[in-house]
């Protein structure tokens, strides 16, 4: 469904260029749930970025159910953006002055096609994400993880491909992030949603189908879930995680045991591994917050690069 292959990204600042992306390739399936962890600076939010058509590329593919994203004009890259992909943020990105109910259909209102269609897939996410008490109230009246529930909401309302998920669970406590997860693994099962999730978390990142670690722009580790069941489950794949992640905050550079393609023994960017360790209760709130790209077209395409605010 989603195919990345050897994606290769740099900035340029003057004369030079700093590689950030190194040859990244993987996958995912149509009804699965994927994750990215990585230390801050290790290119997830560019990879992200990538896969929303937000900044160019120099080289690789990415294939977004069946479509090359690579060559497509502006009004093509939004179509694909409005049409094929929904978006979460770490801050929600809710507009206030609309209820809950009508920020899950702004998507359809900024296309202008609030059908009937649309109301009732609406009413049944409302429901699904146990979110339909809330309907007529505004994002400043209700809590952090049904702001996020209803960002979710939002994110499926034109049957999206894909979702891209960047921090969804940074700003929540964890129970709130257990809701806002299985709000995830709801849309998976119940409409059949696909999600990919850049994430600092261990315990959201634990309910994930595979997880890939990022390091120094490369695949450095994938993991896959064990077999089993829930919570069982759940907590041996947050430790098998834990491990991993600290294992390769250990390990020097060039170290890598996916064998990724391409790694350079660049050291430039060995940014320091701060990935939470663990913890149920995330709240860095430091990592970039992608732009509000929830509309139809109304932002800056992917032509221009966009500098990340910190
Ligand atoms: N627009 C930009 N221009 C120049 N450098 C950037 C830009 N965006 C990110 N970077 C740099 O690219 C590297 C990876 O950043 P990023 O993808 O945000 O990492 P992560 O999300 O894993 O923390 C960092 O060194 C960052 O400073
Ligand atoms: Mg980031």
């Amino acid at each position: 469904m989603l195919y990345v292959k050897n994606l290769h990204k740099s900035y340029q600042s003057g004369s030079k260029s700093y590689p950030v992306l190194k040859g990244i390739n993987f996958s995912v399936a149509k009804q699965e749930f994927v994750a990215v962890m990585g230390p801050s600076g290790s290119g997830k939010s560019t990879l992200l970025n990538c896969i929303s058509c937000y900044i160019p590329f120099e080289q690789g593919t990415i294939t977004l159910g069946g479509q090359e994203l690579k060559g497509l004009d502006e009004n093509a890259l939004a179509k694909v953006r409005n049409e094929k992909l929904g978006f979460v943020f770490q801050d929600f990105m809710l507009l206030d002055g609309l209820s809950v109910r009508e920020n899950i259909l702004v998507p359809r209102i900024i296309q202008g096609k609030v059908d009937q269609d649309a109301e009732k897939l609406a009413d049944k996410l409302l429901s699904l994400f146990g979110i339909d008490h809330i309907a007529g109230k505004y994002p400043a009246d209700v809590s952090g993880g049904e702001r996020q529930r209803t960002a979710v909401a939002r994110s499926l309302i034109n049957r999206p491909l894909l979702i891209l998920a960047d921090e969804p669970t940074g700003n929540l406590d964890s129970k709130s992030s257990r809701a806002v997860i299985e709000s995830f693994e709801n849309a998976r099962a119940k409409l059949g949603a696909s999600i990919f999730m850049v994430t600092h978390d261990s315990y959201a990142a634990s309910f994930c189908d595979r997880v890939i670690l990022l390091k120094d722009g490369v695949v450095y580790d994938t993991l896959e879930a064990g077999h089993g069941r829930g919570e069982e489950r759940q907590a041996a794949f947050q430790d098998r995680l834990l491990g991993a992640i600290r294992e390769m905050s250990s390990a020097s550079p060039g170290d890598n045991p996916s064998g990724s393609r391409n790694y350079d023994n660049n050291t430039e960017s060995n940014a320091p591994a701060h990935i939470d360790p663990g913890s149920r209760n995330y709240n860095g709130g430091t990592e970039n917050k992608a732009p509000a790209h929830i509309g139809a077209g109304t932002e800056t395409p992917g032509s221009a690069e966009r500098r990340d605010t910190k």
